[in-house]
């Protein structure tokens, strides 16, 4: 039997279900039945008619998804596959910003732990940070973690005043824009599509700007041929498969997650198996971050 016949027997034989973001590996992307963004991926979570869900992403990913299944049992194939960015907040600093000013929402990126999500008032990812902002009734705008993403959204916001966070995603923030120019010089035609953890330098030079979903819609709906890439290299698989003859080009240091690529097909196999690395959140700490995941998932229908 191969690992992949015998990934299906025990997802069947477990009533599993396995979820994947585009930034994993492309032969996990290939088994996952469902694969998305973070937004598309938590809002799949609801709902499942499976009792275990695997969740192949970093921590934060099964950690929410948890929260708002928590009578599901949620795996994860590699328990240290974690996202530097989820802990650059801190709770003191929200403290000071809450005492600072009235009127204010603390918005939290989903990529964050539930220590931080509980502490907030609304979560959002980059597919619906811009339409949540907006609709939020509130002035004042504390945004945790992406100090990226919180100017990018400030931008399209400009009635609000922001207060700003100092984290980044390390693999978005060492985008080179040398490497962008001399992408764009080798093929003038391209187009560049970026996420918006990008710096700001970086999206200043691209065509379109968004979410992992965003930017594999952007180049199928697109008449160009050609696109330079911004942002992880996994969704490298999905783009190719669904626009063949479009050609992608990503900058010479390929941006790569290390940690979504921690998940192979053996450690699949091997929780599915075993049931080992569950996800936990402790009831009082679900309670609390489950309100500001699911005022996400209301306010950005
Ligand atoms: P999206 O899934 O919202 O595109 O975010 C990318 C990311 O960094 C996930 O960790
Ligand atoms: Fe976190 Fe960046 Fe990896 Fe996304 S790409 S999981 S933001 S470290």
């Amino acid at each position: 039997m191969s690992i992949i016949d015998e990934i299906n027997a025990q997802k069947k034989e477990k009533n599993a279900v396995i979820l994947a973001h585009y930034y994993v590996s492309p032969e996990i992307q290939d088994i996952a039945d469902y694969i998305g963004d973070s937004f598309y991926l938590s809002k799949v979570a609801v709902g499942l008619k499976e009792q275990t869900i695997v969740f192949c992403g970093v921590s934060f990913m099964g950690e929410s998804a948890k929260i708002l299944n928590p009578e599901k049992t949620v795996l994860m194939p590699d328990m240290s596959a974690d996202c530097a960015m989820a802990h650059m907040a801190d709770e003191e600093t929200i403290k000071k910003v809450r005492a600072e000013y009235d009127d204010l929402a603390v918005v939290c990126y989903i990529n964050s732990t539930a220590e931080l999500k509980e502490l907030s008032d609304v979560c959002v990812t980059s597919a619906n940070a811009v339409k949540i902002v907006k609709a939020l009734p509130n002035k004042n705008i504390f945004f945790i973690p992406d100090r990226n993403l919180a100017h990018f959204v400030a931008e399209q916001v400009p009635e609000k005043h922001f207060v700003y966070n100092e984290g980044y995603c390390p693999v978005h923030e060492q985008m080179r824009i040398d490497e962008i120019l001399h992408a764009k010089e080798m093929h003038p035609e391209a187009e560049i599509l970026t996420h918006p953890e990008c710096p700001k330098a970086v999206l200043k030079l691209s065509d379109y700007i968004g979410s992992t979903s965003g930017i594999i819609d952007y180049a199928v709906k697109s008449e160009c041929q050609e696109f330079i890439i911004c942002t992880e290299n996994g969704v490298r698989h999905k783009l190719e498969q669904d626009n063949p003859g479009k050609k992608f080009y990503f900058t010479e240091t390929e941006p790569v997650c290390q940690d979504m690529k921690t998940i192979t097909l053996e450690k699949i196999l091997h929780v599915l198996k075993t049931g080992e690395n569950e996800v936990h959140v402790s009831d009082s700490r679900r309670e609390n971050s489950r309100k500001p995941l699911e005022k996400m998932l209301e306010l950005a229908k």
